[in-house]
């Protein structure tokens, strides 16, 4: 499979980097062909709201969404990657996810129907509904997106709990197993 990482963290050795490096390793030992997109690295300018990509696919900002939409076609699984900020996926992914409208046709058909996704997140709280809400956001989205959501690991009390991550390691195993 293709996979294309979208990975929101501004650190790159952070608690999420830390998570991802779980699923990498699986990955590359079943032989997928991952691309990670450090997207903090990128120039993405906010969505203008003008719904102009809606008619070709092609967004009138000239950025490096360009590139990352190119990735995306390509991919069979889409991995988004994101600490919790104020309990919201980060800017740095928030900005591409606006930016993927432009997937959609001008009655709101999907352009990428059919790909996986999956969404690993890591939060400082270990409290219990703490991602509720960009797990609703993404749920919605992909909805809409024709995308299937197979899987998500969710990674509570990084900043609380020294072995939060470890923690998290046998979801993200057994969720590479099931590919
Ligand atoms: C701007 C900002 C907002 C944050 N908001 C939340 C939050 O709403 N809930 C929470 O539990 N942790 C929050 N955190 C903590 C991060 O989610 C947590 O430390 C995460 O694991 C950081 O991932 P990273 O190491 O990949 O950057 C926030 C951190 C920052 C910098």
């Amino acid at each position: 499979m293709n996979v294309t990482v979208l990975f929101g963290s501004p650190r790159r050795k952070g608690n999420t980097k830390k998570l991802l490096d779980y699923l990498l390793e699986g990955l590359k030992k079943k032989g997928h062909d991952v691309k990670v997109i450090y997207l903090n690295d990128l120039n993405i300018r906010p969505c203008q709201g003008c719904l102009g990509c809606l008619k070709e696919g092609v967004c009138k900002i000239k950025d490096d969404m360009k590139d990352v939409k190119k990735y995306i076609l390509e991919s069979d699984l889409i991995v988004f990657a994101t600490p919790v900020y104020w309990f919201s996926v980060s800017s740095q992914l928030k900005l591409v996810i606006d930016r993927m409208i432009s997937f959609m046709d001008t009655n709101y058909n999907s352009r990428i129907k059919g790909k996986k996704a999956i969404t690993l997140m890591t939060s400082g709280a270990d409290e219990e509904d703490v991602m509720d809400a960009p797990l609703i956001m993404f749920k919605k989205t992909f909805e809409l997106l024709g995308i299937d959501h197979i899987g998500h690991v969710d990674a509570r009390g990084c900043d609380e709990k020294r072995d939060a991550i470890l923690r998290s390691k046998k979801a993200v195993e057994e969720l590479v197993e099931s590919l």
